[in-house]
């Protein structure tokens, strides 16, 4: 149930081959992809080559995370070049539930994102459509940044939302600071997929820095 997604944002990004290889033999469950386009967000990071590029180094899914303005018109190429799993923003698609079958018809899991700002009843429509929802728990665009406790009621609420549908197989996936320190907090509010950019990436021994993350949490 509980998985760890280390982001490659933090990663060397001149060696991505080994370091998605690495984080595997590390234990890690998924590898977290940030697609970014300097509009929906201002970084601008990779996008389908690049996950082509690393779907050879590991069997792990591929969490592609697209934080980019019309995200319908780049879901075919980042599906064919690897993805297994594309999260795409709320805040980003007109016609969201329309994107979501998209993403499932092309063979991928859809995932629905939502910024710290943005009210988890923007997706409370689409739940019986989802795989996962992404809360984000900073603002989206860089690795680094501080956890927004605040974000802790929204899974609450999400979470509660799914286990009325009886939908309790839904992911919720948390982004942003998390660490040792904020994981338990997390967790316990309802989430099960714990992405780490710097906490993972940014460490020297990337198996302890998951066991770490891992072992804060009661699972
Ligand atoms: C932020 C990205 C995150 C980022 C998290 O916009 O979506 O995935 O890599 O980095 P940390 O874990 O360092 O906050
Ligand atoms: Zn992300």
């Amino acid at each position: 149930m509980l998985k760890i997604a280390p982001s490659i944002l933090s990663a060397d990004f001149a060696s991505l081959g080994s370091e998605v290889a690495e984080a595997q033999a590390a234990g890690a469950d998924w590898i977290h992809v940030d697609v970014m386009d300097g509009h929906f967000v201002p970084n601008i990071t990779l996008g389908p080559p690049i996950v082509q590029a690393i779907r050879p180094h590991t069997n792990l899914p591929l969490d592609v995370h697209l934080m980019i303005e019309h995200p319908e018109r780049y879901i075919g190429d980042f599906i064919k070049a690897g993805a297994d799993i594309i999260t795409v923003h709320a805040e980003a698609c007109v016609h969201l539930h329309g994107v979501i079958h998209l993403i499932k018809q092309q063979g991928a899991l859809a995932g629905v994102a939502l910024n710290p700002g943005t009210s988890p009843y923007v997706i409370k429509e689409v739940l019986p459509n989802v795989d996962m929802i992404l809360v984000m728990t900073v603002n989206p665009g860089f690795g680094g940044q501080s956890f927004i406790p605040e974000t802790l009621n929204k899974i609450r609420q999400i979470r509660a939302w799914l286990n009325e549908l009886g939908r309790p197989d839904v992911h919720i996936e948390v982004d942003g600071g998390i660490a040792e320190e904020t994981a338990p907090a997390v967790f316990e509010a309802g989430a099960n997929v714990l992405v780490a950019g710097s906490a993972v990436y940014g460490k020297a021994d990337r198996a302890a820095a998951i066991t770490t993350i891992r072992n804060s949490v009661a699972h």
